[in-house]
């Protein structure tokens, strides 16, 4: 349960409930999802949110009056998806597995259908709605691309014993930081423990670290792909309660910190709205910096972020504002302080029992801390 971050020597945990004291029970998935390929937008202006995406370091793949497809310089031919709307907002997401024996037993399990995808790269894929009413689209067998060329290796760094640059600068182009994929997407859920049940009964999610309330119950739980032997992102799926339903923000991997700092110049160059970082996460050790799309939706580049195999277990933490992050910019006052969306999420959950008082007050007090104590 330790966790050393700046100020958690002032933290007082209760040793009744500790952290981990309502475990996240693991039920029986139905199959193991491999990654998470892109998400599903509506979108009013798509001409817009492209010139945004580009800016952020994505590649226009296809593009008609109807829909948007936006890649990354990895194999995937999209890790974003817009439809044309009237009205923007997340729709959901769409994981890829490695058979198509996996969508023929999700499919007979959830009693759907296997579906052929009318996206670029065709593929199959079975279409789930999740306990929060997103989209989930489980696919196979779309067509990979070629990788976009792009710097893959971190830049060569000199430290005071070992010096890989003679005669040589450090000086990296202003230019969009390239995304090399989509690393993770975190959700709300008023439902947060039926949510992550939901999320690894369908694909098969371990839960990596969970942060927890003074009862010991879960507020945000980091969820991981299990791909066995084989490493996999501190988290790909992030499941959290309080902060509104649907979308809270979504990341993607580029090369290195020299990548997501030249990366903020060239947003800032271009006037995009800035949120927070940079900075590195505690759980998960991303380098990060997150930034604002044209809707006010937080899109987040990183780097070095931790991987597992199937073997490490869950581990839980206290809910504290601190262990967001070893060291970086100071979090934004906004980022604990629900907005008016949130608030009416959270009158109607109290109504239909999914929130209570004492809940809140737990979460107000734990959320409410100052990250570092000297500040
Ligand atoms: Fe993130």
């Amino acid at each position: 349960m330790n966790l050393e971050y700046a100020g958690s020597e002032n933290l007082v945990v209760n040793t009744d409930t500790p952290p981990g004291s309502k475990p996240i029970v693991c039920p029986t998935p139905i199959i193991k999802a491999d990654r998470l390929s892109y998400l599903i937008w509506d979108e009013v202006d798509l001409n817009k949110q492209e010139a945004f995406l580009l800016d952020f370091g994505m590649k226009t793949h296809q593009k008609d009056q109807q829909s948007l497809y936006m890649r990354s310089y990895g194999d995937e031919p999209y890790v974003y998806y817009a439809r044309q709307a009237k009205k923007s907002a997340f729709r959901g997401l769409g994981v890829s597995v490695n058979s198509r024996k996996d969508l023929e037993r999700l499919a007979k399990k959830t009693d759907k259908q296997i579906e052929k995808i009318q996206h670029p790269g065709g593929g199959e894929v079975v279409r789930l709605i999740d306990p929060t009413g997103l989209e989930v689209e489980v696919c196979f067998g779309i067509k990979k691309v070629d990788p976009i060329h792009t710097r893959r290796d971190a830049l060569p760094v000199n430290t005071p014993n070992h010096h890989p640059r003679v005669n040589i600068g450090q000086r990296e182009s202003l230019a969009p930081s390239p995304v090399l994929k989509i690393g993770h997407c975190v959700l709300g859920s008023n439902e947060i423990e039926k949510t992550i049940e939901w999320y690894m009964t369908h694909l098969g999610l371990l839960a990596t670290d969970v942060l927890c309330l003074e009862d010991g119950s879960p507020i945000i739980a980091f969820l991981r792909m299990d791909r066995g032997g084989e490493i996999a992102d501190h988290h790909t799926i992030v499941i959290g309660k309080g902060g509104g339903e649907g979308y809270m923000h979504s990341a993607y991997e580029v090369v290195d910190v020299d990548a997501v700092a030249q990366g903020q110049q060239y947003l800032k160059m271009k006037k995009r709205k800035h949120y927070w970082g940079m900075g590195r996460h505690l759980l998960g050790s991303q380098v990060f910096d997150y930034w604002h799309d044209t809707n006010g939706r937080e899109f987040e580049h990183y780097t070095d972020g931790d991987v597992f195999t199937s073997d490490r277990k869950t581990e839980y933490y206290p809910m504290d504002p601190g262990n967001i992050y070893a060291w970086g910019d100071d979090i934004p006052a906004s980022m604990f302080k629900p907005n008016t969306k949130q608030v009416l999420n959270i009158i109607r959950g109290l109504f239909k029992g999914q929130f209570s008082i004492s809940w809140l007050k737990k979460a107000k007090k734990s959320t409410s801390r100052s990250p570092r104590p000297w500040l």
